[in-house]
């Protein structure tokens, strides 16, 4: 079996071009969709995810800012800068790009981040609401890859998930939303004993780990689908994931590439967050972007999640 690749690219393509005309519909309202985006240091990789963010805002429509910080911003005045964009109207989405240095809090950070404004999903009403599923965001990358298995009509009501990896932005998110959508759910980490063990008998893995060809084809049922969130580079500087393409792709029915897979899905997520509240701010529901999401942020979503 060759695997079917579920290209992250074109539907992000299909939802921007959505996206930009939801954000245009906006605009001529008064309520151009703005997001700030907040980095701090030099760390080479979230340099080019911050750009990237940028870039689809502005090739999208949005309004947005970014605050690039040397790494040496203290934390007092990290919180000074978010006070400030939580009070302003223009702003409706804040981002701090994670990771943060070593002296700065993450943790109170992203507690000062305005929980309307929270289009991360990471602040703590809005991770606690993503256990009743009720948040007003949900973390970008977890949103993104439900929104890839419902695009390709992967079933998950009754399916066997296994999700390697257990960070709060990536693993647990995702979990939960597999959760919620009725699929039996085990989650990865580190101390896992047999890691093989569990994923030959997934019908879906989510890997998101960051550790080159993690996933082997020995490790993956025939036919099943195979998510790659893991971003790392190889010795020769190419882009990869966690699973080792060239041989899941035998074996797996569906699979997604790295680059072009999740990573295009998460910004996509993340305007169409920044377009949820926007709306809400217009004194809409936020849950207007029904097009949009063709589900995930939408009504469909929800009754999923109830
Ligand atoms: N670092 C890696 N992924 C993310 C993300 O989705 N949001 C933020 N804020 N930081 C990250």
């Amino acid at each position: 079996m060759t695997a079917r690749i579920i290209d992250g690219l074109l539907l992000s393509q299909q939802l921007r071009a959505e996206v930009a005309e939801r954000t245009a519909e906006l605009t001529a309202r008064g309520y151009q969709p703005g997001l700030a985006v907040i980095l701090v240091g030099n760390n080479v990789a979230s340099q080019i995810y911050v750009r990237n963010k940028i870039k689809a805002c502005n090739d999208n429509g949005l309004y947005s800012v970014y605050d690039c910080y040397t790494d040496d911003l203290t934390e007092a005045d990290l919180l000074t800068r978010i006070g400030v964009l939580n009070s302003d109207p223009k702003i409706h989405g804040i981002l701090v790009q994670l990771p943060l240095p070593p002296h700065i809090n993450a943790y109170k950070i992203i507690e000062m981040i305005a929980p309307e404004k929270d289009v991360d999903g990471f602040h703590i009403a809005n991770a606690g609401a993503l256990m009743t599923g009720k948040p007003l965001f949900r973390p970008c990358t977890a949103s993104g890859v439900l929104k890839m298995l419902e695009y390709q009509g992967i079933p998950l009501a009754g399916a066997n998930a296994v999700v390697i990896g257990r960070s709060n932005i990536v693993g647990k998110p995702i979990a939960m939303l597999l959760v919620q959508a009725d699929a039996t759910v085990t989650i990865c980490g580190r101390k896992t004993r047999d890691l093989a063990v569990h994923t030959r008998s997934a019908d879906i893995i989510v890997a998101a780990t960051g550790k080159r060809n993690l996933v082997t084809a020995s490790m993956v049922k025939p036919g099943a689908t195979v998510i790659d969130v893991g971003i790392s580079r190889d010795d020769d500087g190419k882009l990869c994931g966690d699973v080792d393409f060239a041989s899941v792709r035998e074996v797996a029915g569906y699979l997604t590439p790295v680059p072009g897979g999740v990573g295009p899905m998460t910004i996509t997520m993340l305007l169409i967050s920044t377009i949820e509240a926007a709306d809400r701010a217009a004194g809409g529901n936020g849950c207007d972007c029904t097009r949009l999401s063709g589900g995930l942020c939408s009504t469909r979503l929800q009754t999923l999640l109830i």
